[in-house]
């Protein structure tokens, strides 16, 4: 039974890639290490808490002696890193959280897995952002060979953890890989981010707050096709490479919202445009990143991965999720977040 370390299990993106594995590899022994902020909800896993191959542990990442209890106390294989604060607005507000979590708590495992982990056999997987590479203007596609430019200090803080995982791969010869993925969509989203957010606000008739003009373009890809790659470059990456993860699917901001009130106008038996009304556009964010798009050939043609559904299927998948659910999107927008809503969106 190999240990592997997956941190970060109770977020979006981790509880994806948490299910996954678990389900999929009977021979892994899969501890997902969380603090649970905000942000990390065990209810994202209650289909599979009770799987034998399954731990949870609360941990914090920055705190070294509880990270290094836990390496010393199982002989860990690898680590699947996946555990950050992952929201650009709130990096504006709010920078050193990001230094701390997503800087230092990497360095905190690095420094773990050197010492206890499997460095012959195992590897560090570090799941970054293709928001590293700066803005793109409105042609050209990020590879794995485009510099560093990151913009906010979130995706600086995540530029900083990929040096130090790449510094720890040449200096100490740690077996290393690093994936660099575009925007997801999916369930189980906080509704900070923008599909979930307008799905809330959509379902509460509340405005939709555009930045900008709404132009800005992300390149969205599929949750679940995230996970599968994370697991082809987790067993078959070389090591000490960088794979980009994307989707091929650049959408405009506010072309995505409108797309999303159509289908939600359908779905809730409104009249066609009735939603759109509800569209606002608000201040921009500070240096806002005019557009993300990725070129995933290597991870294509080298490992064989591509996505798997197409977008409309996808996104309608999704917009299901969050209606049917209506009980997890109440639990996670009451209490503080209302006080974030307000902070983050009143007289904007
Ligand atoms: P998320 O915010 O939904 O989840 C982050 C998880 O990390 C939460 O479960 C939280 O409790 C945990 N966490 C935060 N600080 C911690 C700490 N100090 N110790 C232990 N656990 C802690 O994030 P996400 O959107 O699922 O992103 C996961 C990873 O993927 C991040 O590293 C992010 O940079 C990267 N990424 C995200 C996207 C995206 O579109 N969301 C795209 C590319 C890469
Ligand atoms: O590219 C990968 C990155 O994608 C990840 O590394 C980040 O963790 C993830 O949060 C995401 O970053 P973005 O900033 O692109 O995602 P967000 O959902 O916050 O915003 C998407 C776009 O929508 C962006 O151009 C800003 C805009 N937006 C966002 C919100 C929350 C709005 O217009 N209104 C909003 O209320």
């Amino acid at each position: 039974m190999k240990n592997i370390i997956i941190t970060g299990g109770a977020g979006f993106i981790g509880s994806h890639v948490v299910r996954r594995f678990v389900n999929r590899y009977t021979d892994y022994h899969i501890i997902n290490l969380d603090n649970l902020t905000y942000a990390g909800n065990l209810e994202n896993l209650r289909d599979i808490e009770g799987c034998s191959n399954y731990e949870f542990v609360k941990c914090d990442i920055t705190d070294t002696k509880a990270v290094e209890s836990l390496f010393s106390s199982k002989e860990i294989h690898s680590v699947i890193h996946l555990a950050a604060e992952s929201h650009v607005d709130r990096s504006i507000t709010n920078p050193i959280d990001f230094v701390m979590t997503n800087v230092v708590g990497t360095v905190v495992l690095l420094n773990a897995f050197k010492s206890f982990g499997n460095v012959t056999q195992g590897r560090f997987y570090h799941v970054s952002t293709d928001e590293v590479y700066g803005t793109l203007g409105d042609e050209g596609k990020f590879t794995e060979s485009t510099p560093y430019d990151p913009n906010s200090p979130y995706s600086a803080s995540k530029a900083s953890s990929d040096h130090f995982v790449r510094a720890y791969h040449e200096t100490f010869k740690m077996p290393i890989v690093i994936s660099n993925c575009s925007n997801n969509y999916g369930s189980h989203q906080f509704p900070e981010k923008l599909i979930p957010l307008m799905i809330h606000n959509i379902k509460n008739n509340k405005p939709l707050p555009v930045y900008g003009k709404g132009e800005n373009i992300r390149d969205w890809l599929w949750v679940n096709d995230h996970a599968s790659a994370i697991d082809v470059i987790f067993h078959k990456g070389k090591n000490g490479n960088t794979y980009n993860i994307g989707g091929n699917n650049e959408w405009k901001n506010i072309d995505l919202v409108n797309k999303l009130c159509e289908i939600m106008d359908r779905k809730l038996g409104r009249n066609n445009g009735e939603s759109a009304k509800l569209i606002t556009y608000v201040t921009d964010r500070a240096g806002h990143d005019f557009r993300y798009a990725i070129d995933a050939s290597k991870l294509e043609l080298e490992l064989g991965w591509s996505p798997s559904v197409a977008f409309d299927q996808g996104f309608e998948k999704t917009i299901d999720w969050y209606l049917e659910n209506n009980e997890w999107l109440d639990n996670v927008t009451s209490g503080n977040y209302q006080a974030y809503y307000q902070n983050m969106y009143t007289n904007r």
